[in-house]
This record gives C-alpha cells, sequence and structure tokens, in this order.
C-alpha cells in the first residue's frame, strides 16, 4: 500500500492509502470512536468486511436523486440519532454521490466532524474522493449546495471495483483521461499502451491508473484547495460535460458526460491553435479506444442555461480549460458569447448529415 499526503497550506491535510487492502486498517483506526458509516448499497458486499459491526452503518442508495438537500436532512438526523459528537467520523464507503452527500453531512453536523472515504467506483477513486469539494444538486444545476471539506483518509483499493458494472468503469476511465490529457504525458502513455487489460477492470492494471490521478490531484489540490489557481485545470471538459449531464437529469454518468466534453476542448483547443494537430489527434484517438464518441450534441437552447449557472463563469465570460499538448493544459478565459457560438456551430455540425 503506498501513502501519499495532501496538505494545502492551512487547510486539515489527507491522507491517502492507495492498493490492495488499503481499506482493511481502518476499522483499527477507528478504534473507540463512534462511527457512522454511510455505505452505497451496491457496494456493500463488497466493502462489508470494512464495516466494523460497531459502526453505525445506513444504507443508501448511489445515484444523482442522492444528492439533495432533503436527503441530506435525512442522514443527518440519523446522525444525530445514533448519539454522534464532535469527536465521532463519518466514513462515505462509495462513489462520487455518496462522498459527495457523506461529506456534505461530516461538514455540516456539529459545525464538522472527522470525513473519511472509501471509493468503490473508478470515478470516486481517481477524482471525487480527494480534493475536500463535497456538493448537492438543487432542480436549477448540480453542486449548486456544497462546502470544502477535505476528508483526513481516503483508503483506495482497486480490488473493491470487481463488481462494477462496466459502463461505470468507462465513466471513470474519462476521467483517468483527462487527468492524462491535460496533466501527466505518463499516465497518457500507460492509457495507450495498456488500453485491454485496464478497460477489462483488472486491478493490477488499474493501480497504477488510480495511483497517478491521485497523485496529479494532491499536487493540484495542494498548490490550491479553493480553486483559484491550477486546480481549475481539473475542470478540463467539464465546461460541456456538466451541462450535458444537468441536462440528462441524472440519466447520462458523469465521465460519459465528460468524455464528450474532453472532445469539445479538443476541438476549440485546435480552432485557437493552442494545441498541435498530430497531438489533438493523438487524444482524439485515446478518447476513441476508450470507446468515447465524438456523439451528436443536444440543442443548444437545452445546454444554455445549465452553461450559464456553470460555476466557472465570472460575468460575461468563463475560465475554460484548452489541452495544449500531451499532459498538458491551460485556462483560457472566453467570453460566454464565444462559447455558445462554438458549441452553436458544433450542434449545427453534428446535425448535418453524416456530419458528427
Ligand atoms: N466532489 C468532487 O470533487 C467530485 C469530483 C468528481 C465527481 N463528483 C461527483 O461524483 C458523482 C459521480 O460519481 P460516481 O460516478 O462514482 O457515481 P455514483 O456514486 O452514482 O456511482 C455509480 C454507480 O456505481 C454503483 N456502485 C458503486 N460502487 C460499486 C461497486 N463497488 N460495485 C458495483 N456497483 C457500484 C453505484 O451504486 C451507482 O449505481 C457525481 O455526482 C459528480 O458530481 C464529485
Amino acid at each position: 500500500v503506498i501513502t501519499l499526503h495532501c496538505r494545502p497550506p492551512g487547510e486539515r491535510p489527507t491522507e491517502i492509502l492507495v492498493g490492495d487492502g488499503a481499506a482493511a486498517s481502518l476499522p483499527a483506526r477507528a478504534a473507540r470512536r463512534s462511527v457512522f458509516a454511510l455505505v452505497d448499497e451496491r457496494a456493500a458486499a463488497a466493502a462489508a468486511a470494512l464495516v466494523d459491526p460497531g459502526w453505525t452503518a445506513l444504507r443508501v442508495p448511489a445515484g444523482e436523486d442522492l444528492k439533495t438537500l432533503s436527503r441530506a436532512e435525512a442522514v443527518l438526523r440519523a446522525m444525530a440519532g445514533a448519539g454522534l459528537d464532535r469527536t465521532s467520523l463519518l466514513v462515505a464507503i462509495g462513489g462520487g454521490t455518496v462522498s459527495d452527500l457523506g461529506g456534505l453531512c461530516a461538514a455540516l453536523f456539529l459545525r464538522g466532524i472527522e470525513f473519511w472515504v472509501v471509493p468503490t467506483t473508478l470515478l470516486a477513486m481517481v477524482d471525487s474522493a480527494v480534493g475536500g469539494k463535497n456538493a448537492v444538486n438543487l432542480p436549477e444545476g448540480k453542486n449548486l449546495v456544497g462546502t470544502v471539506h477535505p476528508p483526513a483518509l481516503v483508503a483506495a483499493d482497486p480490488a473493491l471495483l470487481s463488481g462494477l458494472p462496466p459502463a461505470e468503469l468507462r465513466s471513470g476511465l474519462a476521467e483517468a483521461i483527462k487527468v492524462a490529457i491535460g496533466l501527466d504525458a505518463a499516465l497518457f502513455e500507460r492509457l495507450e499502451t495498456e488500453a485491454a487489460a485496464i478497460q477489462q477492470g483488472q486491478a493490477a492494471a488499474l493501480l497504477p491508473v488510480v495511483h497517478r490521478c491521485l497523485a496529479a490531484k494532491v499536487a493540484v489540490v495542494a498548490a490550491d484547495l479553493r480553486e483559484d489557481g491550477p486546480r481549475r485545470l481539473l475542470n478540463l471538459g467539464h465546461t460541456l460535460g456538466h451541462a450535458l449531464e444537468a441536462r440528462a437529469g441524472g440519466a447520462l454518468p458523469h465521465g460519459l458526460a465528460v468524455a464528450r466534453g474532453l472532445h469539445f476542448a479538443l476541438d476549440v483547443a485546435a480552432d485557437l491553435r493552442a494545441i498541435a494537430p498530430a497531438d489533438a489527434d493523438r487524444c482524439r484517438r485515446l478518447l476513441a479506444a476508450y470507446g468515447h464518441a465524438r456523439d451528436p450534441l443536444p440543442p443548444l437552447a437545452e445546454l444554455l442555461p445549465f452553461l450559464r449557472r456553470d460555476k466557472k463563469v465570472a460575468g460575461q465570460a468563463i475560465a475554460f480549460v484548452v489541452p495544449t499538448g500531451i499532459g498538458r493544459s491551460d485556462v483560457r478565459t472566453m467570453p460566454l458569447r464565444e462559447l455558445e457560438r462554438r458549441l452553436q456551430a458544433q450542434t449545427a455540425a453534428s446535425e448535418a448529415p453524416g456530419g458528427t
């Protein structure tokens, strides 16, 4: 098991355990504390050995429907009912929706108790478990209500992914591709050369992918927890991605939406001559190799309400991340009108006969 540390200045540090059996030490580490475990019901069987019989465990159905203020209230009431105090801790065992809800509840209960995460989806392992952001959705948009409450401990064990449905694996791999394109050329090469074993979900093949993604995330989060600087690079593919995801109302897995957003970001970068054509093509080939096509876009009018509420919008402009090479990216300030014009062109192009 490898240990990483994320230490944003002035903030609570996160210890990250990565590898086979990474979560096995949790019950011993939590000894003598009252523990509230929020457990994804689909991951419950895989995670059974991690949940100490002395903990209060609440099983929940994962998915975007879980990320609501009324669900948060139900969890907070269960925490109060379990008699938790300020020394207690909340452990989220599940994918990104469970850890987003769990992180918010840990941040709010008694103005903040300790939070641990055991990610059980690849997406949560490579992305959402680390970084401290949590949020629930409003009908007006995704992730509109949340806090920054970094977990004290994250235990990422790829063996927990063995029962993950292939679509969820593909969704998580899209986030790994995002990290590879935007931040990590060595990961990019690994994703190219090991594509078959990685896509089969072999734990041994996934482990270095998880490790590199976590290391990349730790580096940017430690430098910029509040997302004013380099952390914004993690939003590569997420401008269009979040709008597609919000429009689909939970029917489109996060990573698949991000993958479509990556195609768009590559198109924008190529158009701005921010990336060499050969590099852009290599990125497109990697996306295609992992089953992420440049699918037709829905009409712009259906995306606009979500694009305009994007957290990256400031005034009439948006901080848009463009890939600038293999493992490199940059933040550009783009007027919203320009973004809309570029999307409009794509929507029209994707509706033209044969023009995907
Ligand atoms: N806070 C952050 O920094 C951050 C970053 C990225 C994404 N997110 C959020 O994460 C969410 C997406 O996370 P996700 O893709 O993990 O979704 P999810 O939590 O809905 O999990 C996806 C599916 O996998 C199932 N599942 C989980 N573990 C399993 C296992 N071991 N075996 C079988 N099935 C299992 C779940 O029940 C669910 O059906 C989105 O809401 C997104 O906004 C947050």
